[in-house]
């Protein structure tokens, strides 16, 4: 059995791999960002047999001492533990550098020292800002229109930097926009089941046009594991797309949704959740050949599927009382 560290390992898409770890016969070494609640986020409501194979660790990845700890001994460390939300990225873009710059450069670092045998460092679509070509390559031109975007390209350019100077066997795995039960309702996805599951039928949301392609979180699960565990040769010091190559736009979405829950809605566009102009992200679209050729990953769930999924997390009512409906969460 081989133990893998993994950063992020208590949020949304951490928490799926932790279990898509387990289940193909890792031990995980999993930090949680530490907090005086002594909470594991997601990790908390996993069942017993995976958590029998995990190791809670309370940490912080800008912490270079909490992340020689959590990587020491480890066959491989997937670091996906980052603040994600653009519009909070507009408040708060120091917390961004320090969490996904300066904290992508101290797990660098510790794999670079510990000579870990293999990093899988998380990028963003975000990073290729609106389409100017699709489908997105990986060839696309990086232009990143948030502080988020931003921080995630620096954290990327780091990560190439290390395997050109050093040789730290990094991948760099880039998803597109992912969702499935658990996402925080800081998404789309979430923020209109999430309402509609709390009895809303006037759904508040930001622009309606842009589009994005969704992949279902246990795809990008598997995403994270052909990359950390394919032959060294086909994977390292590159970058993958993964996404499904399909695209629809936020308001066909919501009226996707509205016919999955049987429920007609109305929408409000809410001016609060209009980013400004330049910085909306209008069209992404993956092309994932790259990653198909090399691991032969293939996503397995339509954007049905994901959804008739994760309508049924939400309208659980013990999962739908961790999350606050009725305010804009950011
Ligand atoms: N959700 C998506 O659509 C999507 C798409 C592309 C890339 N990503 C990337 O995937 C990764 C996981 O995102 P997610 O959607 O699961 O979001 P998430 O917010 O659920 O997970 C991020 C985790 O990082 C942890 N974290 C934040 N700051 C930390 C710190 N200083 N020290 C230790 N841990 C810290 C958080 O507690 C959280 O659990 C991120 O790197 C994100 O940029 C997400």
């Amino acid at each position: 059995m081989t133990l893998v560290a993994v950063t992020g390992a208590e949020g949304f898409i951490g928490s799926h791999l932790v279990e898509a770890l387990v289940a193909s016969g890792h031990r995980v070494r999993a930090m949680a960002q530490y907090n005086s609640f002594s909470s594991f986020g997601w990790l908390e409501t996993l069942d017993a047999e995976t958590m029998s194979q995990v190791d809670v660790v309370l940490g912080d990845v800008r912490d270079p001492g909490s992340v020689r700890g959590l990587v020491d001994g480890a066959e491989a460390v997937y670091h996906l533990a980052a603040l994600i939300a653009i519009p909070y990225s507009y408040q708060a873009p120091h917390s961004y550098v320090d969490t996904n710059v300066t904290g992508t450069l101290n797990v660098l670092e510790a794999v670079r020292q510990l000579e870990i045998p293999r990093l899988v460092h998380t990028s963003t679509s975000e990073t290729y800002g609106t389409a100017q070509t699709v489908p997105i390559s990986e060839d696309h031109p990086i232009n990143t229109q948030s502080p988020y975007a931003a921080s995630k390209a620096g954290g990327d350019r780091l990560a190439d930097s290390y395997f050109a100077s050093f040789g730290t066997p990094v991948v760099t795995l880039r998803p597109f926009n992912t969702f499935g039960p658990r996402q925080s309702m800081r998404a789309v996805i979430p923020t209109v089941i999430g309402q509609v599951a709390a009895g809303e039928r006037t759904i508040t949301l930001g622009d309606l046009r842009p589009t994005r392609d969704f992949s279902y979180v246990r795809d990008t699960a598997r995403a994270f594991l052909a990359v950390g565990t394919a032959p060294a040769g086909s994977v390292v010091g590159r970058t993958f797309n993964a996404g499904t190559g399909g695209e629809i736009s936020v308001g066909d979405l919501v009226q996707l949704i509205g016919k999955l829950m049987e429920t007609d809605l109305d929408v409000i566009e809410d001016e609060q959740r209009i980013r400004p102009a330049g910085s909306e992200v209008m069209r992404l679209v993956c092309d994932a050949s790259r990653l198909r050729d090399a691991t032969g990953w293939a996503p397995d769930h339509s954007l049905e599927q994901g959804l008739e999924d994760t309508i049924a997390f939400f309208r659980d009512p013990a999962n739908l009382a961790r999350y606050k409906t009725d305010l804009y969460n950011i």
